[in-house]
């Protein structure tokens, strides 16, 4: 849905969607737009007529990345903020996007970049809870799992927590999901979307495979086989680029992706939902306060968390192997804060 309005939007300057959905003016940050990540999701984010103002830090390179977006011809206004700028890049913003933070190389895994990123994304929440303590907030910076329970006890501590505006982003799940179940039964990805519930690593990634209109025709080996892919598939980018990191692109697409979503459900648009990582009543009894599941977003965030619906056997048995592992996720990124 994103990548058809972003094309119309590109080709055609005053598109619709901009006169027919937009009922605000949004102001988006991206914290970390001097990287990988960063760069290209700030180019999607400028091609998006429900972003009017995009302001882009770094602790290097954002005035130059934000001076070459700016040159795109859509109507939002760019700013560009160098290291010492972060109040004046948050002021008034209405949703920050973090993708700051060191990525993975191969035989690393996602919760080995925690000692780097940790305080990091700390760091930043503090900054956000005094500048712009109403602002949605959109975690990328990994690990998802333990960052987000970061952010909202950094902000619980400043007393701003609102659980309605933090989301863990997990979208880079669903849409390899959708593209690699695709493959598998060779259809076009329109027909294939898949709910992905849990946290984002490994074991902590269950796609909800049998709820997907084609999702039955994968069966025994090839069901594994894709289960794995699809928990897996940021490894064999990281094997990929052997070193330079980790998804950049795809991500970017994704990240762009759910703020649209997050957008429309601000603006008022009804019926917007997909699965984010928020703090959850789902498994609160087992000790896991935030999980994934498909969420509607609203005028003010999340505006319903959605049960999981009807899973497999194997489902089940991966929902039970994720519960363990995400629980011990979040309590590391409490502690860290306490
Ligand atoms: P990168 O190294 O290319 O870019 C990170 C950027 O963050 C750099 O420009 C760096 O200067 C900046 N940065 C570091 N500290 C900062 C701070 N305090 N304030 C502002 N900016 C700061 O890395 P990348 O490939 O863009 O990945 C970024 C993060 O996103 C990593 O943690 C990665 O694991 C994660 N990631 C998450 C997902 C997901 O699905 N949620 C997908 C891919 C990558
Ligand atoms: C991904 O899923 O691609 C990201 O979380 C980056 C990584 O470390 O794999």
């Amino acid at each position: 849905m994103f990548a058809r309005s972003a094309v119309r939007a590109l080709a055609q300057p005053s598109a619709r969607l901009f006169s027919s959905t937009a009922s605000r003016n949004f102001k988006v940050a991206v914290l970390g737009a001097g990287g990988g990540i960063g760069q290209p999701l700030s180019l999607l984010l400028k091609s998006d007529h429900l972003v009017t103002g995009l302001s882009l830090y770094d602790i290097r390179g954002a005035p130059g990345v934000a001076a070459d977006v700016s040159h795109v011809d859509t109507a939002s206004e760019v700013n560009g903020y160098a290291a010492d700028q972060l109040d004046e890049a948050l002021q008034g913003a209405n949703v920050v996007v973090i993708p700051a933070g060191v990525p993975r190389k191969p035989g690393m895994t996602r919760d080995d970049l925690f000692n780097t990123n940790a305080s990091i994304v700390r760091d930043l929440a503090s900054s956000i809870a005094r500048v712009s303590p109403d602002a949605h907030i959109l975690v990328i910076s990994n690990p998802v799992n333990s960052t987000v329970p970061i952010v909202a006890k950094t902000l619980e501590k400043a007393g701003t927590f609102n659980p309605k505006h933090l989301f863990g982003v997990t979208t880079l799940d669903v849409v390899r999901a959708r593209r690699f179940l695709a493959e598998t039964v060779g259809a076009h990805p329109s027909e294939t979307p898949v709910t992905v519930v849990g946290g984002h690593s490994g074991p902590t990634i269950v796609p909800l495979i049998s709820q997907s209109p084609r999702g039955n025709e994968v069966k025994g080996e090839k069901y594994h086989a894709l289960v794995h892919r699809i928990q897996f598939g940021g490894d064999e980018v990281v094997k990929a680029k052997d070193g330079a990191g980790s998804a950049t692109l795809s991500m970017a697409y994704a990240g762009a992706k759910f703020t649209n979503s997050l957008l429309r459900g601000l603006s008022g648009e009804k019926g917007v939902v997909t699965p984010t990582y928020v703090r959850s009543p789902l498994f609160e009894d087992q000790g896991v306060d935030f999980f994934s599941s498909n969420v509607e977003l609203g005028r003010d965030g999340v505006e319903k968390i959605h049960p999981l619906g009807p899973l497999s056997p194997e489902e089940q048995k991966l929902l039970e192997a994720c519960l363990p592992e995400l629980k011990k996720n979040i309590e590391k990124g409490k502690n860290f804060v306490q």
